[in-house]
């Protein structure tokens, strides 16, 4: 007896475009392993990227996110989101979304490798806190929220996906069984040190997926975003790319601004590539700062970054901001179509979890909100036009491990950044796949023995192998493109054949 129609993990943006699209005519349950405010989307500053302007064109946003995403993204893809995103936005408009406005009417932004002002802003740069919350009152009372239960498992049976293994706050594990599950826990920041992600954004999905029998892709190309505010050398939180596109420049120590002379876009060229810049001028031993000066109203148009600045006792009117590059988006994930289906009946994957290739080898800046509308209320009108038909479970089979001690997640994020961080060699990515194979359990590589596990322990265990599964995508791309920088390879421009990465694939 299924206990919904559709079971939905994560609660982002994605999720609940999805959720709402289906919730009018299926029961929705979605699983969320904190809060529903714990997640990527509450915490996106810079936008959405549309071409609303009268001025602007879709053509140019797909020429701009081909070009970002070093044309190995899928073109159909891309011309989807393109396309259908103005229409995403003048829906989120018609139902009230309070978009920023200036004198013209609505405030377009700018960001790194946009040819246009075409972002959309909420609350300055409280984008994704306003937009979840939108989101969340749309789904209100249609969908069931469950808060603090942990996916542990996707079942699946006969190539068949049928529910899920959960684990809430009262420590018991439930199984859920429906006809449609989709994954949505989004990406990876969390395997790094320096990230921007919230904290509970630990690889889940690559590993549910994984065991679960996917094809995993483009795992290899992790955004590094180039400001994260550093502070005491620790990264506090993002400092919009937005900043930039209203004005500001990085400088060293010395006063130098590195970007010039190194992209004819300066600190609005790709994020890789000023991610790259900044990481070597501390290899040299320089400190990086963001230069505010230009910014009008710095604290008007950006109080969150003000906010932030304020708390870590950064003070905005001297100017300069220190900042470090850290890892904010994983372009690559579970194998999906335009539907979002992942290739096992019954699941479907989308937003930072999926990838069918829109974002090739680097994302646009502000697409990622926009994926997640656009897609997610794809999967969910695909969904509505598919049979319900609930397969019978068996009860799954209790999985026995060996307890073998788990590293901490510190131990993780440091040796991610330092062997398969910014930049990689086949040396450093070999020590770090070696030190993770000694990590994890033989059988854990197929399945996990969750049941004798406590929730931390297997988030640490999916943090463990979806930095397996990165680290061995980053060591088969001998080449360096987008956000994959191989030190000991040439580099490419144009598109590469994908890695994809199964159990079957194993090595
Ligand atoms: C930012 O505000 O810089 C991040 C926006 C994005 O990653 O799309």
């Amino acid at each position: 007896m299924p206990n919904a129609d559709v079971l939905i993990v994560g609660s982002g943006a994605a999720a609940l475009q999805a959720a709402e699209k289906l919730c009018h005519q299926k029961n929705v349950i979605i699983f969320t392993k904190r809060t529903r405010y714990d997640g990527n989307t509450n915490m996106a500053q810079g936008g959405i990227a549309a071409a609303l302007a009268a001025d602007d064109r879709w053509e140019w946003h797909y020429e701009d996110t081909m070009r970002a995403g070093c044309y190995h993204n899928d073109a159909e893809a891309v011309a989807y989101l393109v396309r259908c995103g103005p229409e995403v936005l003048r829906q989120l408009l018609e139902e009230g979304m309070a978009f920023d406005q200036d004198e013209s009417g609505l405030s377009l932004g700018q960001e790194g490798a946009h040819s246009q002002r075409r972002i959309l802003h909420a609350g300055g740069d409280a984008t994704g806190a306003n937009l979840l919350r939108h989101m969340q009152k749309r789904v209100e009372g249609r969908v069931r929220l469950i808060e603090h239960e942990m996916v542990l498992e996707i079942i699946v049976q006969d190539g068949i996906c049928l529910g899920v293994a959960t684990r809430g706050e009262n420590g018991e594990i439930r199984h859920y069984y429906a006809p449609h599950t989709i994954l949505a826990a989004g990406g990876a920041g969390g395997l790094y040190e320096f990230h921007s992600n919230n904290s509970t954004i630990t690889g889940d999905a690559l590993a549910l997926a994984y065991r679960a029998g996917c094809e995993l892709v483009d795992l290899e190309f992790m955004q590094f975003h180039p400001t994260m505010l550093y502070v005491d050398g620790r990264c506090a939180g993002l400092v919009s790319e937005a900043v930039r596109g209203e004005g500001a420049f990085l400088q060293n120590s010395s006063g130098e601004q590195f970007m010039k002379g190194l992209h004819e876009q300066q600190d609005l060229a790709p994020r890789d590539v000023v991610a790259r810049a900044i990481h070597e001028q501390m290899l040299q031993g320089e400190r990086v700062f963001l230069n505010i000066a230009p910014v009008e109203k710095f604290a008007e148009r950006f109080p969150t970054i003000t906010a932030l600045c304020r708390h870590h006792g950064v003070a905005v009117e001297e100017a300069l901001l220190p900042v470090v590059p850290g890892a904010h988006f994983l372009m690559g994930g579970v194998r999906v179509d335009l539907d979002g289906e992942t290739g096992i009946q019954g699941l479907y994957a989308v937003g930072e979890a999926a990838c069918n290739g829109v974002h090739g080898a680097n994302r646009l800046a502000s697409n990622s909100l926009l994926e997640g509308l656009v897609f997610g209320e794809r999967v969910g009108r695909h969904i509505l036009q598919k049979p319900d038909v609930q397969a019978a479970p068996c009860a799954p089979a209790p999985q026995r491990g060996s307890g073998r001690p788990l590293p901490a997640k510190r131990d993780i994020q440091q040796r991610m950044s330092r062997y398969a961080g910014i930049v990689r060699t086949e040396e450093s990515l070999l020590q770090m796949k070696t030190w993770l194979e000694e990590c994890l359990e033989e059988e854990a590589y197929g399945t996990l023995p969750y049941e004798s596990m406590t929730n931390e322990e297997v988030t640490v265990h999916n943090m463990l192998t979806a930095a397996w599964l990165m680290t061995r995508a980053a060591l088969q791309r001998k080449e360096s493109i987008g956000g994959h920088c191989r030190l000991d390879g040439i580099t490419v421009s144009g598109p590469v054949a994908p890695i994809i990465l199964t159990k079957q694939s194993r090595q």
